[in-house]
């Protein structure tokens, strides 16, 4: 079965080729321009994904060896995401389905995400805990089989990645933030500032708009001018890091504590972070389970995790239908935490 699995959420334009279970391509154009407005603008987006989507679908059946009429399932992430550049994405990939004659899946994006640890060698057992951290998600997952999926936590009010990408243009250093703190945090002491961990009543629902304003507040208190020396740029870069990363990980511990699961899974754009993904290694370890942290190409927003999602969607029986909503529903229990 050769799977055909197209990505246009946000800011990168994806085109994946799963050819009977094997990752044939995954093509990922990143639309870097967004940076110099200070954050993703969703007309430009949209426009940029009606440019390459249709080259990077030629280029992935070239890299695969096939040619358009081997497809034999068409998916697209349906949402969540920005509306434009979800529709350029989505509609062109019904189209190619319809025009094909061939089966389309909508797939959710953060489904996406949860199963992206599937893409790698060694793959998630189920039940396992997935810890979704993107720029628009923090979620606490138990996922029981690619159909089942329990929300434990998610977050009250920011993402941890959209608080990375605040926090870094506090400090002066641009769009996206997330890959910047981490590197200014390379050089930074991250137990120079005690900023907070929220404390919320539901153990494992995150919060890091508190966070957030204790970093505004400590910049405003000592560098009232905004003049910020690099050396403290770094260290409240590695502190507020190492905030977030006590938060994702005492969640995650309580729910270890309890839910009998054989894995742990961190996805997500967040899931880059060196950081953070050496504390998860380390979770793992200290309580007896595997950890599964897809590689970089599979943390940010990629077409292999679409394409591979809507083939398990497929094989569970899953069809789309015309009168389906637009949007695929997530299981019970997800959908309203989204
Ligand atoms: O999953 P993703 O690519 O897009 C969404 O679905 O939102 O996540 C993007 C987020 C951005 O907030 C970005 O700053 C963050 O992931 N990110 C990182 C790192 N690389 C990307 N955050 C922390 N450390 C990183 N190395
Ligand atoms: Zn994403």
């Amino acid at each position: 079965m050769n799977v055909l699995g197209v990505e246009s959420s946000c800011d990168e334009t994806s085109v994946a080729i799963i050819s009977n279970d094997e990752l044939k391509a995954n093509l990922i154009s990143s639309q870097d321009f967004h940076s110099k407005y200070g954050g993703v603008v969703p007309e430009l987006s949209s426009r940029a994904h009606l440019q390459i989507v249709t080259p990077l679908v030629k280029n992935a059946l070239e890299k695969s060896k096939l040619k358009l009429e081997d497809i034999d399932i068409v998916c697209a992430t349906a949402g969540p995401g920005l509306i434009g550049a979800l529709l350029v994405g989505l509609t062109f990939a019904k189209g190619l389905a319809f025009s094909l004659g061939k089966i389309f899946i909508p797939v959710n994006h953060i489904e996406g995400h949860i199963y992206s640890g599937f893409l790698m060698e060694e793959k998630p057992e189920f039940p396992y805990l997935a810890v979704v951290v993107s720029g628009g998600h923090t979620l606490l997952l138990l996922v029981r089989s690619f159909t089942e999926i329990i929300r434990l936590g998610s977050t009250v009010d920011d993402a941890a990645g959209e608080a990375f990408d605040k926090v870094a243009k506090m400090l002066g250093m641009g769009y996206p933030g997330g890959p910047k703190i981490q590197k200014a945090s390379l050089n930074g002491d991250r137990n120079k500032i005690d900023f907070p961990v929220a404390d919320l009543k539901d153990p494992y629902n995150f919060s890091f708009s508190g966070l957030k304003t204790a970093v505004l507040r400590y910049i405003q208190k000592n560098f009232p001018d905004k003049n910020i020396p690099e050396v403290e740029i770094n260290n409240i870069a590695a502190s507020f890091q190492y905030a977030v990363i006590r938060a994702l990980i005492k969640n995650t511990s309580k729910a270890l504590e309890n839910y009998e699961v054989s894995s742990i899974s961190l996805v997500g754009g967040v899931a880059a972070n060196s950081e953070i993904r050496k504390s998860f290694i380390d979770l793992a370890e200290k309580k007896g389970k595997k950890i599964i942290i897809p590689a970089l190409e599979f943390c940010g927003d990629n077409a292999a995790m679409i394409a591979f999602t809507g083939q398990k969607l497929f094989e569970a029986g899953k069809r789309y239908r015309n009168d389906y909503a637009p949007f695929p529903a997530l299981p019970e229990g997800l959908y309203s935490g989204l």
